[in-house]
């Protein structure tokens, strides 16, 4: 646990530099959306924050546009996109006019989830650390409530090495392929990077989409398709492999 909470502090100090530089020197890289706000969740009487919930454990959301937000300005209703590793979709929950939200993460013992936050206009909020959810020390069947999920999207996946899995590694660098075999086109991929603003890639058609892993070794991140009639896919958390070329990112960023 100790490892987890220090790996994000320590990434998002490098990752910032390095994807903000990608996207000047690489006009065809796919840009980062830039935030046009930010969000945090509190976990009351925690003095140095550990990225864990207890099930049914109530976190309390609030976001604000900052002077470090340069994106589009927001606009309500708001809503988060939670990714967790035990579905293949991701829960859209709406989150109303803010600035803040209480919610009960509903996830079994065992479950990584990672909130994103969007706005009316899809404009980004960033997407926070993954957490891990433990048993609630006081009760064997604490009592909340999942919330309603999509409609599934039906995807074939792959990685270099075959089949993609829920928690696949990808080495930087190389390919990933997403096919919709399902809904109707336009499709939005939206890769999720642990404790970073996500990327959009929006295809009109249902050709495969693929995506060249322009993150560095070390890396998290969660994945999810979206079709314009509503229905959706999630896959995550993935890993990112260092044996990868590093022909993908910005000469001397690494
Ligand atoms: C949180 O801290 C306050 C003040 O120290 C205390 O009164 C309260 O019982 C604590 N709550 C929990 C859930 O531990
Ligand atoms: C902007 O980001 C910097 C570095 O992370 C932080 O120190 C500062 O407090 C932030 N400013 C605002 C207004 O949140
Ligand atoms: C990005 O994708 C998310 C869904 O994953 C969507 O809600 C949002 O509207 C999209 N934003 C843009 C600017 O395409
Ligand atoms: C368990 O219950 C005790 C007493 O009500 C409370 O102080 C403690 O914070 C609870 N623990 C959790 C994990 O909810």
């Amino acid at each position: 646990m100790r490892c987890l909470a220090m790996l994000p502090i320590h990434l998002s100090l490098t990752v910032v530099v390095l994807l903000q530089s990608l996207e000047r020197a690489a006009a065809t890289s796919v840009p980062y959306l830039n935030p046009g706000f930010e969000f945090s969740y509190i976990i009351p009487n925690q003095t140095v924050p550990l990225p864990v919930t207890s099930q049914c454990e109530r976190i309390y959301l609030s976001w604000s546009r900052t002077n470090n937000e340069t994106g589009p300005a927001p606009v309500a209703p708001y809503f988060m996109q939670v990714y967790s590793s035990t579905s293949s979709v991701p829960y859209v929950i709406g989150a109303g006019f803010g600035p803040s939200k209480a919610w009960d993460v509903p996830f079994s013992p065992n479950t990584q989830f990672q909130i994103c936050m969007f706005d009316s206009n899809g404009a980004s909020g960033g997407c926070q650390t993954t957490y891990s959810v433990v048993p609630d020390a006081n009760s064997t069947s604490p009592s909340c409530q999942m919330p309603p999920a999509p409609a599934a999207l039906s995807v074939s996946a792959t990685v270099p090495n075959g089949a993609m899995f829920q928690n696949s590694q990808i080495n930087q660098c190389e390919t990933l392929s997403v096919t919709p075999q399902s809904g109707s086109p336009p499709y939005t991929l939206t890769v999720a990077p642990v404790a970073h603003p996500p990327f959009n890639i929006t295809s009109k058609t249902m050709d495969t989409i693929s995506w060249q892993v322009a993150l560095p070794v070390g890396f998290k991140f969660f994945l999810s398709l979206s079709s314009a009639d509503g229905q959706m896919w999630a896959n995550g958390p993935m890993s990112v492999g260092g044996l990868g070329g590093n022909d993908c990112f910005a000469p001397g960023t690494m």
